[in-house]
């Protein structure tokens, strides 16, 4: 059960103070001295090795394959097909919800994208497992891939996303363009992007009898445990899944795949625990992506450079068989005071792996290209491109009225231009070079990202020793969650952190909810709040209860919990420890249980966003058209901040992601067989230190009494979305030229040149 795995470092003994204190992360020393271990360090007596062969081509079907030699290679154990795959008790081309995806898991002989599973060799060691793989010679009947936008399949979707809505219309939006004065309309593309956490999909499968125990990085553990009990027939409870560490999920390991599926079907059949880690290349198909999209954006302003009409249409891309789309043209809908909004999406059929959530789905690339698109309707207005986000500046939700929960994003605007500069920049393309001829140029994007909440449960135990417990299946994929959330619950019980455990990334655990939409924080975080005052509140009534307690008959009111002691409210100097409270009421631990939601009534009430503005420098080679990001100043609201230290991070993730898209990041389809030709680290481009040599992150203050009684928002995704717009901007700043495709490239600006 839960290896101890979550010791308090001396930075934090050294702080010894709760919430709001940028305290180092938890699990950073076990990280930097290798004693994490993640699921594919996990060796399990008499366990077999599983390795998937996946197609090379995008679509057809698989005609033969050699299983004879395959299965008389030394060491392999079982090949398995669709000719012999056993049964599963959930038919995997139904979805199931939430985040139901049809599943890959050899139901028959079609290819339906490259690096589609079409066998799984199962073997006593990789390397026979890999060789075994290597020798099933598939041979294949082949139809033309449509990898295209020309020639997928369109079709108007019902949802996008996570079942948002495909289309939203406030206003009249032709009266918007009709009594416009000015309509600036761009068409963008971004295009298929890869999670690429370091950490691949990896799991170590252990069934003993109907019970099944996962090593797996998952960013989602309870669901997940239901979800596998529907896919294997047994209940939920009889699926224990251990994920203490993830080196990155980004959404794809919210999500199950066909891979971890098939080797824990492989456990069962072959009656010994199974081991399966993906390799890079094979990330690319089964386990999700990015999916491309292509967008157009109208903007209608009038006279005095006020919107009159806002039309986000996205065509995004998803699989031929199932339905995930990025909700791109939604980012259109939160920001900008317009009378008239449509944001409308189509899905485009190709043959490729299902796309999913991938850090700030829908708001990455519709930011992206709804950035640029103001940016465009400031220059056509002959505005400077804060002046003109200011006087479009939503006071409250376009389209609905509601209030904001909170928005500083005045301030952000503020604070982020004067720590860049802002003040100084030509209106005008072209006018800056720097002290070596290469053109500079300023650019900004605001960066919007919505506050979800998901129902999550938790538990804290207040123990003799003055100690604390804090018990949540959380999990925490680098962005820190043990940290915050032993912060969070620290603060609840009264207690310092170091004083207080925290158990997490355990799916036995109470229900810490999903790790992803930046909800994690708030939603297992309001769970422990909630538990620790359960706890306190059963203490405060032992000792107000208790004639021989200072603190007695005076009431609950009348009590404080601080650094391990009750105090009098009125006369501080009465106080007791928690573990003399426990002692003399002969009680070993006081446990406090709580559940937590959002309240229905606040969130339908308030528009909930954090939001952010970024300013971005770039260099542009005039002769070479190579563009470096030298400078990212990005000012950030999220209503309250558990740790400076660790939301900042979060930022320069962000920021670092959204220059990511800008510059670098992109899957290359040979179209002519639809295999992806940089599906490697090598070749998939992602920044390193040297592309980012400034990153400044500003966290504006912000004090939000609707969105959760925490006032916590989200600060995961935001980064990226203000980022891409901001150095497009900036780049076109530079050289005049606008770029219209993601990332962008030499030739996009050479052309025009
Ligand atoms: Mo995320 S795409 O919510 O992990």
């Amino acid at each position: 059960m839960p290896v101890e795995i979550f010791p308090s470092s001396p930075e934090h003994r050294r702080h010894g103070s709760n919430a709001g204190q940028p305290l180092t992360r938890r699990d950073g020393l076990l990280k930097v001295t290798g004693k994490a271990t993640y699921a594919a360090d996990n060796h399990r007596e008499g366990m077999l090795y599983a390795v998937a062969a996946v197609s090379s081509i995008a679509r057809g079907r698989v005609k033969s394959l050699d299983v004879q030699a395959a299965k008389s290679h030394p060491g392999v154990v079982e090949v398995i097909t669709p000719a012999n795959r056993p049964p599963l008790a959930h038919n995997p081309n139904q979805k199931m919800p939430p985040f139901g995806f049809r599943i890959e898991v050899l139901q028959d002989d079609t290819v339906r994208y490259a690096n589609q599973p079409i066998a799984m060799v199962v073997a006593e060691t990789l390397e026979a497992a890999t060789e075994g793989a290597a020798l099933l010679n598939p041979q294949y009947e082949t139809d033309t891939a449509r990898t295209r936008r020309e020639n997928g399949e369109r079709f108007k979707p019902e949802a996008v996303g996570v079942g948002g809505p495909s289309r939203v219309a406030h206003g009249d939006i032709e009266a918007g363009f009709a009594s416009a004065a000015r309509v600036t309309e761009a068409e963008f593309v971004t295009p298929a992007q890869y999670h690429n956490a370091m950490e691949p999909h990896a799991v170590v499968a252990e069934w003993d009898g109907d019970r099944l125990t996962l090593d797996m990085p998952n960013q989602a553990l309870v669901l997940s445990c239901a979800g596998y009990a529907t896919y294997f027939g047994i209940p939920p409870e009889n699926v224990l899944i251990r994920s203490p560490f993830i080196g990155g999920g980004f959404g794809s390991k919210a999500i199950l795949n066909g891979p971890q599926i098939l080797a824990i079907l492989a456990a069962r059949m072959l009656k010994r625990p199974v081991k399966l880690a993906l390799p890079r290349a094979q990330m690319y198909g089964p386990v999700g992506h990015r999916g491309a999209t292509w967008q157009k954006l109208r903007v209608g302003t009038d006279a005095g450079g006020r919107l009159t009409a806002l039309h986000h249409h996205t065509l995004s891309a998803t699989s031929s068989f199932d339905d995930f789309l990025e909700p791109a043209a939604n980012a259109s809908l939160p920001l900008y005071a317009s009378p008239a909004i449509l944001a409308e999406h189509e899905g485009l059929r190709l043959d490729t792996g299902t796309p999913g959530p991938m850090r700030a789905p829908g708001e990455a690339s519709g930011s992206a290209a709804l950035e640029v698109a103001i940016d465009e309707a400031a220059e056509a207005c002959g505005m400077d491109p804060l002046e003109f986000r200011l006087a479009n500046y939503a006071e409250t939700e376009p389209g609905t009225g509601r209030p904001f929960s909170s928005k500083a994003l005045r301030e952000c605007y503020a604070e982020g231009a004067k720590r860049f500069g802002w003040s100084g920049r030509p209106l005008a393309a072209r006018q800056m070079r720097d002290e070596n001829g290469c053109l500079v140029g300023w650019g900004m994007g605001t960066a919007v990202f919505h506050c979800p909440h998901f129902p999550a449960e938790a538990r804290a135990t207040l123990r003799a020793d003055g100690t604390g417990l804090l018990e949540t299946a959380g999990v925490d994929m680098g962005q820190g969650a043990w940290t915050a959330l032993a912060q969070i619950g620290a603060e609840a019980l009264g207690l310092d952190p170091e004083m207080v455990e925290l158990r997490s990334g355990v799916s036995s655990l109470p229900d810490g909810g999903i790790a992803g939409g930046s909800g994690h924080t708030a939603s297992a975080g309001l769970a422990l709040h909630n538990a620790g005052r359960n706890a306190i509140d059963q203490l405060v009534d032992l000792a107000t209860a208790d004639p021989e307690s200072p603190l007695f008959g005076a009431g609950n009111v009348g009590v404080v919990a601080r650094a391990g002691r009750l105090h009098r409210r009125d006369d501080e100097g009465r106080s007791e420890s928690y573990s003399d409270i426990l002692a003399r009421a002969r009680r070993t631990e006081l446990v406090g249980d709580a559940k937590a939601a959002r309240e229905p009534a606040a969130a339908e009430a308030h528009a909930m966003f954090s939001h952010g503005a970024v300013f971005a420098e770039v260099k542009v080679d005039p002769d070479l058209g190579q563009v470096r990001a030298t400078r990212l100043v990005g000012a950030f609201a999220a209503g309250r901040i558990i740790n400076p230290r660790l939301v900042r991070s979060q930022y320069y993730g962000g920021m670092i992601w959204g220059a990511s898209f800008a510059l670098l990041e992109e899957a290359v389809t040979d179209h002519r067989t639809g295999r992806i030709m940089n599906s490697d680290l090598a070749e998939y481009h992602v920044p390193v230190n040297a592309d980012l040599p400034s990153l400044d992150a500003i966290l504006i203050p912000e004090d939000d009494p609707y969105v959760n009684p925490l006032g916590v928002k989200g600060v995961g995704e935001i980064g990226i979305t203000g980022t891409v717009g901001a150095i497009a901007n900036a780049v076109w700043h530079a050289t005049g030229v606008r770029a219209r495709r993601f990332p962008i490239r030499i030739e996009d600006l050479l052309s025009d040149w």
